[in-house]
Order: C-alpha cells, then sequence, then structure tokens
C-alpha cells in the first residue's frame, strides 16, 4: 500500500482559486485538479470519481494514508447506477427517508470506480449532500465527486471556507466558498453491505432517527472494527493543536489566558478564560464545535475544556467526536 506523506508547504506551487461559482469550480473538475467545496456537514474536497491522477492529488494535499477511503459526492440518484454494483433493499429505505441529507451509505461498488478511490475495499461510501451550493457544483461536475473532509489529515474538519484556506491554500486547485457548514460535524456513515446495517460513524443522522425505519440497526463495536471496515475511523482524526480535556462539571475547569471552554453551562470565572462559547443547545454545541477548536488554535489556547454531554440524538455524534480530539 503506498504511503502519502504531506508536502511542505514551501514545496507547494499550486495557486489556489477562491471563487463563488459552482461553475466555475466545476471546470476545475473537469480538468483534473481538486476543489474544496461547502456541504451542510463540512467542507469537502474533491475530484472526479474517474480520475486517478486527480483523486491521488486529494491524498497528497491532505497527507491522507491511502488506506482511508472517500465518500462518493451525487446530486441524483441516477448517478449511482455508475458507482455501485447493487442496491440493497435496506439501503433503499435509507435513501427514501434520508437523501438528501447527512447521511453516507456503504454499499457494493462497481468494478468501474479505481480502486484508490476506495483504498481497495469492495465497497464505496455514497452520499447526497443537501447543500444548495454544493448540489449545484456536483449537476456542473456531471460526474460523482469523490471527497474526504477538506483538512489536513488528523486535524478537525474545516466548516468554513477560511478554515479551509487556512490549511489548504497553495495544495489545491480551487476553494469554492460558502457558509459555515450548518451540521459542523461530518456525516452519519452506514455500513449496508452486512444482513443487518450498521453505523460506523455517528452524525446528525441520528441512531434513533434510523431506528425510526430499520429497528434493528445498531452502533458498530469500536473494539471489532477490522481494517476492512471502515479504515479511516483508526486513524487519528479531529485534533485541534490545543489540548482536548473532557469535563462533566464546568466547575472542574481552569480558567486562564490559556485556556477555554465550550459548553452548555457556563463555567465559574468565564471572564478569566481566553476564549469561551457557551451554546444554547447541542445543535448549536456541533455547529460551532470545529470551528471554535480552528479560532482557540490561531489564539495559541493550550488547552481547551469540553463539557460533556449525553449520548442520545446528536449528542452521541458530539462526544464521539470531543473523545477523538481528546486522545493523545
Ligand atoms: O460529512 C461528510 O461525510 C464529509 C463531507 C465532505 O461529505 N466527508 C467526510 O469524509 O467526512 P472523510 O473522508 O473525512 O470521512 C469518510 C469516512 C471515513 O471514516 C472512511 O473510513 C469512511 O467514511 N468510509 C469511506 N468509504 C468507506 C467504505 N467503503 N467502507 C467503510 N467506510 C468508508
Ligand atoms: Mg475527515
Amino acid at each position: 500500500m503506498i504511503e502519502y506523506s504531506l508536502v511542505p508547504r514551501s514545496q507547494q506551487i499550486v495557486k489556489t482559486k477562491v471563487t463563488q461559482s459552482p461553475t466555475i469550480a466545476a471546470r476545475f473538475i473537469l480538468h483534473g485538479e481538486i476543489v474544496a467545496f461547502p456541504t451542510e456537514t463540512v467542507y469537502g474536497l474533491g475530484a472526479h470519481i474517474f480520475n486517478v491522477e486527480a483523486i491521488r492529488k486529494i491524498f497528497v494535499a491532505k497527507g491522507r494514508p491511502a488506506d482511508n477511503p472517500l465518500i462518493a459526492h451525487i446530486y441524483d440518484l441516477g448517478q449511482l447506477e455508475s458507482i455501485t454494483s447493487a442496491n440493497p433493499l435496506i439501503a433503499g429505505k435509507l435513501i427514501e427517508q434520508f437523501f438528501p441529507g447527512p447521511l453516507t451509505l456503504v454499499l457494493p461498488k462497481s468494478e468501474t470506480v479505481p480502486s484508490i478511490a476506495t483504498a481497495g475495499l469492495k465497497t464505496i461510501a455514497v452520499r447526497m449532500p443537501k447543500h444548495r451550493i454544493a448540489q449545484q457544483f456536483l449537476r456542473a461536475c456531471k460526474l460523482p465527486v469523490v471527497a474526504p473532509s477538506a483538512n489536513l489529515s488528523g486535524r478537525p474538519s474545516p466548516t468554513t471556507w477560511q478554515a479551509v484556506r487556512a490549511e489548504l491554500d497553495g495544495r489545491i486547485g480551487c476553494l469554492l466558498k460558502g457558509d459555515q457548514s450548518e451540521v459542523g460535524l461530518e456525516s452519519t456513515v452506514v455500513d449496508c453491505t452486512a444482513k443487518i446495517p450498521v453505523v460506523l460513524r455517528a452524525g446528525a443522522v441520528t441512531l434513533e432517527h434510523l431506528q425510526t425505519v430499520i429497528p434493528e440497526i445498531r452502533l458498530v463495536d469500536q473494539k471489532t472494527l477490522t481494517v476492512f471496515k471502515s479504515p479511516g475511523l483508526r486513524h487519528r482524526h479531529y485534533s485541534p493543536i490545543a489540548k482536548v480535556i473532557i469535563c462533566s462539571y464546568p466547575q472542574f475547569t481552569i480558567a486562564s489566558n490559556d485556556t477555554a471552554f465550550i459548553g452548555l453551562t457556563p463555567p465559574p470565572h468565564s471572564e478569566a478564560f481566553k476564549r469561551i462559547l457557551i451554546c444554547r443547545d447541542i445543535e448549536e454545541y456541533a455547529h460551532s464545535l470545529y470551528q471554535f477548536f480552528h479560532e482557540c488554535d490561531e489564539a495559541s489556547v493550550e488547552t481547551i475544556f469540553c463539557q460533556s454531554v449525553s449520548k442520545e440524538g446528536l449528542g452521541l455524534a458530539l462526544m464521539d467526536r470531543i473523545e477523538r480530539a481528546s486522545e493523545d
């Protein structure tokens, strides 16, 4: 397996075009370049699904391990035919209920999809974003676009175009501007190739939502997650430069000029933190988390305290990302 390592910024020679036009951005894809684009979850970094050279550029630009497969983004269900070899009944039900939206389905892959896109797996992950600009962009690209999140490997996903530019300027052909991503966390990933579908990654389409359509669906047991099932989940993810500490009680935080706090209830000595964000609800917490991480890194915060929430609904995805960010 090839390993792609990050090329130092000093050796980057690409001039990144920043645009608001989905048609201009699509032109870069059609010419074999890679393009960062907004979606309702986080920003993606796309390449044409049948262009092996362009896909390789994604791995190089991100310093992404070659064993971490990409998600194919579509704007129309008709596009499924060219990239999948079967559409299990259960997937049909999930598509009907949740596409377009923050849900990714793992399906049997068509032979025509190059193996670099799926890291050699016989399955392919597919998502139809709900975001208006993403849809316009994908339509203009005509064929599906494979895209991971538009961050350097291991870093939190970007939820604003400015966060993409801070990391990828000079490494990618084009950056399509949009608003701050509404959801703020990556999509829910469901493996539909098993007899009983399994949630590989929690997201805004919650386990409870999924169970209304498939009552027996369950969350994957992280300990039994094999390399073959979802390689990406083994890799270090979502980490800001600052150290992340999870706290159940805001009173257990240390307010100082080096620390920050994000959560639902104000901690004591709020005014002494370098950065602080009190969110109205879980949705706002999820929406703001990565942007907060990003701002804390820009401000050279050393420690970020994240208040824990109950692992219900969107709380499951939120705690998954916070726990991963807190791992050493
Ligand atoms: O919301 C999202 O999903 C964003 C936007 C841009 O769509 N994309 C994203 O991509 O988060 P990425 O590459 O950061 O995460 C994709 C996840 C990884 O954990 C990867 O291992 C898993 O999906 N995945 C991709 N293809 C797979 C496959 N064939 N089987 C199992 N897991 C797969
Ligand atoms: Mg990612």
